[in-house]
């Protein structure tokens, strides 16, 4: 069941009053604000008092101004569009506070003709998937659960580059925003301590010639103290590797605008990028790995050589020669 069943525009009132105070290096008077949104200081103050009754810290001085002290911890409109600084990317957010899978809403909206850049977020995912058909098990209000609605000019058979830029994406966003340093393995898992951090799930639908729409699903394990026993050894939070809590829409706000760049990147100027900032940030290349490739197909093993110009996994196999990997799973070996 969802709160709020629409999306939030980045142009609406609301989310321009927050960008403003957070923007404000002090106090912002009230006579400005109501000036810049062309409003009442009467009406002013009510848009002040929702955003109160939403959770926002905002003191008032009288003849100083209003200044926004605390925003509460949530990954939904208010908290991260007034974070991001894109051209067209999150134009509109839908924040759910629980839903099955924030990438089946994203697909829903692309399949109703949902402009590309939308984001969906949500606090609680009852039905999270990963790769493969796997569960995706994510604890309520502590992680980021998040899909990113691309339309991007490009063949169907570019789309492992989009995975790729994902991963890339998402690392440079944890750096950015934590000073973390993480490792991306093959296709787009993103590790920590050698430890899952995140996973990333794209989705798309295509015809022979062109891509229709794709939908990066993007899970980031925040702010959970430990994980239950069972994952212990896998997984890992960030709150984990960092030992404090990790501002999670900032982290969101992060990742859209750094999609954004590598989009632009991508569709722009080709692959060439992107290959090589996913071969130049810490990854498994050199590494001797086992891949377990989609069934029928057997598993193989060997050392992770390089990225082929599609973005699959070149993978040089103990009698010498080379096979290109398009798809699988990779298990590290000692
Ligand atoms: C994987 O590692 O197998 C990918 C996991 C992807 C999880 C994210 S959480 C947000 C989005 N919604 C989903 O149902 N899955 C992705």
């Amino acid at each position: 069941m969802s709160k709020s069943i629409y999306p939030v525009r980045r142009d609406s009132d609301l989310v321009r009053l927050l960008t403003h105070l957070r923007g404000a290096t002090g106090p912002a008077s009230g006579e400005a604000l109501a000036g810049l949104f062309g409003t009442s200081r009467a009406a002013l103050q009510k848009k002040i008092e929702r955003l109160r009754s939403l959770g926002f810290g905002i003191s008032a001085k009288s003849g100083v101004g209003y200044l926004l002290e605390s925003t509460p911890d949530r990954i939904d409109a208010l908290a991260v569009l007034p974070l991001v600084r894109t051209e067209w990317m999150a134009s509109s957010l839908l924040a759910l506070e629980e839903c099955g899978s924030t990438n089946d809403e994203a697909k829903a909206l692309a399949q109703s003709g949902a402009l590309a850049g939308i984001v969906v977020t949500t606090e609680k995912q009852t039905a999270g998937r990963g790769r493969r058909g796997r569960i995706w098990h994510s604890p309520a209000y502590e992680n980021l659960a998040m899909s990113i609605l691309l339309r991007p000019n490009l063949a169907p058979q570019d789309a492992g580059l989009l995975t790729l830029m994902a991963a890339v994406v998402v690392s440079e966003a944890i750096f950015d925003v934590t000073g973390l340093q993480s490792i991306l393995k093959w296709p787009n898992d993103i590790l920590v301590q050698g430890k899952k951090l995140c996973g990333i799930l794209t989705e798309m639908a295509a015809d022979p010639e062109s891509i229709d729409w794709v939908v990066v699903g993007i899970g980031c394990n925040v702010n959970p103290e430990g994980m239950p026993n069972d994952l212990a050894d896998i997984a890992i939070s960030l709150r984990m590797a960092l030992g404090h809590r990790v501002d999670r829409a900032r982290l969101a706000a992060a990742i859209i605008e750094s999609m954004e760049k590598w989009h632009d990147r991508l569709v722009g100027h080709g692959p060439g990028p992107v290959l090589e900032a996913w071969r130049s940030a810490p990854n498994i290349l050199g590494q001797h790995v086992t891949v377990h490739p989609p069934p029928p197909a057997e598993r193989v093993t060997g050392i992770a050589e390089d990225l082929g110009p599609d973005g699959s996994l070149l993978l040089r196999l103990p009698d010498g020669t080379r096979r290109i990997i398009l798809a699988g799973d990779l298990v590290m070996e000692a």
